[in-house]
């Protein structure tokens, strides 16, 4: 099988001069286009990884820089970038800057200007912009033929029309408008690459044609390569190849898009040859060569640029732009500055035609192997070395061959050893480059510039480093996994993390709760989880909260699989209510109501316990189905009324407290929770008329134990027993004892919410 390149395959001068500003632009940092740069996604996310962010649309430029891209824009946008002070790079081609001032300029003269293209296209709008209230847009011949025309028509056209399209357009217009004037702006590598795909579509039987599927002058030549008579398919990559396409052809066609970077056309004749589709040497020799030619790229661009600026000056010159018809046959054609090349032949060489003496000596045919297939190997292993070396952006693996203070040598299978400054080292390793780095180390790098003044290439190895690390993290944000970082400053607003690229933590994000004062989180080790990783704007935002959440979630689904009733468990308390107190048990909480805190009544959680405290709690009830659990503190120690008998038998004498007097007697407290009754004929031996004349509230006293009914949590107790019984009065009638009235009064004691004493009043007491 016989393949035919077409020579003009792969990126236009405009396409190469817009990467080449966007680049220059992007060594200083990220630069946003409006609109992606070229029209192939990939190639679009190699340049984001570079430093190139893709803004759909003004309000989405986050960068200070914006690059206009080849396709240009209309005056008002650029006017608004303007106004939103941001430093432009305008990479409009040349050729569309000569077609804008044509609009521009028909505007002054004609009634009428059309404009041949796409309307959705961004150069088309572009122009419309600049043609102002007299442009349209015509389609096609179609759509030419549903127009009306009246006075002077200037017609120009997308720089990537087809030509023959242009023309009978053209054709149509100059039939019906009374004075027309033409320009051609179709560009001449616009016109040569369409010739040379109708001229190879003519001669093979599958034309592949390798571009963005969305890209303009893509379809067109695909569109001229069908109808040219070749079967004709259009490729983003190699894997959009269906090698059915070729069953019974022998010859075989490629070109490609103004937006088709070369690795990918490198790509496409690799896979066509893992799957045996013989290649011509001579083909891949003048692969080689237009790779030459484009590490000639600057120059070139910079010629072809001043020659187009040549062009927008001459048509700046009205007389020579503007020429006036007579009435019938009123049709002028613009000076073509650009006229296409009389002919682009296509390249088409048999295996048998293939000069020996362009196989280099290492390349030379084996015994073993067919020499043509040989050759053709060498030959495409020559294309491919090259490719990997000099394009710019290229991230390759090489072998450091030399080390010194100020740059690390290294072998990247190029003629020439690239270079990386300190400069492109991490500062930590450039600090240490001796120590660190090794002859014969294996180092990943990006290809900075093709050579520079000795002809090295330059390399960053920084660059790799923050690709691998925003790759790392982009990982760790989708997979929700938990990074550590050290916390290298206290900013406004939260800290700044090293993560091998700067991570910011809010304030609001470095705790479950507010924080006032980052200041002891700097030095520290944190732990994170990756929130928002936008390598594009350079935005990396960390959150220690989401990894104490995860944790404290880990955590409870713990605590939720081993919890069970009647467990004792240790617990923070968290918060404190009226009703009870939220322990936290390690991710989980639960209540302790305040009727469950003590024995005896508690009015306030924060009587017995404060936030932060530890406490070990018991499990009264787990309910995992809606995830609640009741816990009590009071069972964990003894209810006093069971010590009863054992610390207050019959006749023992004790201290207590008086906490409320009665008519009948006095309560006092013996400990928490334990009180009993000193009925008003046993508080003195002499009569009391009123129990507040012989105790108050809050009197220390002591008391002797006349009895208990355990069931019913009463003791009677006696002062007067405790004193010693004055000598009776001989003048004076014996004092008869009085008794309680009613048997309920003595026992009627029992304790009422006001007797109670505080927490406070018992620790006083302690
Ligand atoms: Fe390219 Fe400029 Fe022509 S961008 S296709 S050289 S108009």
């Amino acid at each position: 099988m016989i393949i035919t390149m077409a020579k003009s395959a792969g990126f236009c001068f405009g396409v190469k001069r817009a990467i080449r500003l966007a680049l220059e632009a992007a060594a200083d940092g990220n630069v946003s286009s409006l609109g992606p740069l070229i029209h192939n996604q990939r190639e679009v996310e190699r340049l984001s990884k570079l430093g190139i962010c893709p803004a759909a649309d003004m309000n989405e430029i986050k960068e200070d820089t914006v690059i206009i891209r080849s396709h240009g824009v209309p005056p008002e946008v650029k006017e608004e970038l303007k106004r939103r002070d941001l430093k432009i790079i305008d990479a409009t081609c040349p050729f569309v800057k000569k077609a804008q001032h044509i609009a521009a300029e028909s505007r002054k003269e004609a009634d009428m200007v059309v404009i041949v293209g796409d309307k959705d296209h961004p150069e088309v709008i572009g122009l419309v912009g600049f043609a102002g209230e007299k442009g349209f847009v015509i389609n096609d011949l179609e759509d030419a033929m549903n127009h009306r025309y009246h006075g002077t028509v200037a017609i120009l056209s997308q720089t990537t029309y087809s030509l023959a399209g242009f023309e009978s357009v053209v054709e149509y217009i100059k039939s019906e408008a009374e004075r027309v004037i033409v320009y051609h702006t179709i560009c001449k590598a616009t016109a040569e690459r369409q010739k040379e795909a109708a001229a190879i579509a003519k001669e093979v039987d599958v034309v592949l044609v390798v571009g963005g599927k969305n890209s303009a002058n893509t379809g067109k030549l695909a569109q001229i390569a069908a109808n040219n008579g070749a079967k004709t398919a259009v490729i983003e990559s190699v894997s959009d190849i269906d090698f059915n396409i070729f069953n019974g052809a022998e010859k075989i066609g490629i070109t490609a898009g103004a937006s088709t970077p070369d690795w990918i056309i490198g790509e496409v004749l690799e896979k066509m040859k893992e799957d045996s589709v013989v290649m011509d040497e001579k083909v891949l020799n003048e692969m080689e060569a237009a790779e030459a030619v484009e590490s000639e790229v600057t120059e070139e661009a910079a010629a072809a640029e001043a020659e187009a600026e040549e062009i927008v000056e001459a048509a700046t010159e009205p007389e020579a732009e503007e020429v006036i018809a007579p009435a019938e046959e009123a049709v002028e054609e613009a000076p073509a500055e650009e006229a296409p090349a009389e002919e682009a032949p296509a390249e088409e060489v048999s295996a048998e035609e293939a000069p020996a003496e362009e196989v280099s000596a290492e390349e030379a045919p084996t015994e073993e192997a067919p020499a043509e297939e040989e050759s053709m190997a060498g030959a495409y292993a020559a294309f491919s070395k090259d490719v990997a070396i000099v394009r710019r952006g290229e991230r390759l693996t090489g072998t450091i061959i030399k080390v010194s203070d100020s740059e690390l040598m290294v072998d990247i299978g190029a003629k020439s050893e690239g270079i990386i400054p300190r400069s492109e080292l991490n500062p930590a390793e450039a600090e240490q480059i001796t120590e660190l780095f090794h002859e014969g180390d294996s180092v990943e790098v990006i290809v900075m510039r093709r050579e520079n003044e000795d002809g090295h290439p330059v390399l960053s190895k920084r660059r790799v480093d923050a690709d691998l690390a925003w790759e790392k993290l982009a990982k760790a944000m989708e997979d929700g996994d938990i990074l550590e970082g050290k916390v290298i400053d206290v900013v406004k607003g939260g800290l700044l993390v090293n993560v091998g690229l700067k991570g910011f933590v809010p304030a609001s994000l470095v705790e479950t709760s507010y924080v006032g004062n980052l200041e002891k989180y700097k030095d520290q080790d944190i732990k994170f989880k990756v929130l928002e990783c936008d390598k594009n704007h350079n935005k990396l935002i960390l959150s220690r909260k989401a990894y104490l959440e995860a944790e404290k979630a880990a955590k409870a689904a713990k605590v939720w699989e081993e919890i069970e009733k009647d467990q004792v468990r240790h617990g923070t308390v968290q918060r404190l209510t009226t009703f009870g107190a939220f322990i936290d048990l390690d991710g989980v909480d639960g209540l302790l109501h305040v009727s469950q805190m003590a024995w005896y009544r508690v009015n306030h959680p924060s009587e017995i316990l404060n936030i932060g405290d530890e406490i070990d709690v018991y499990i009264l009830n787990v309910d995992k189905e809606n995830q609640k659990i009741s816990l009590g503190l009071k069972q964990l120690i003894p209810d006093p009324w069971s010590l009863v008998p054992e610390k207050y038998p019959l006749n023992a004498i004790v201290e207590a407290k008086v906490v409320r007097t009665a008519t009948f007697g006095a309560f006092v407290q013996l400990e928490p929770g334990v009180e009993g009754l000193v009925h008003i004929s046993q508080l003195a031996w002499g009569r009391v008329a009123k129990t507040e004349d012989a105790v108050k509230p809050g009197d220390i006293v002591n008391v002797k134990v006349l009895g208990f009914d355990l069931d019913s949590k009463k003791i009677s107790l006696s002062i007067k027993e405790t004193l010693e019984r004055p000598e009776p009065e001989k003048s004076e009638e014996p004092v008869e004892e009085k008794k309680p009235k009613k048997e309920e009064e003595l026992h009627s004691y029992a304790p009422k919410e006001d007797d109670q004493i505080t927490i406070a009043d018992m620790i006083k007491e302690d």
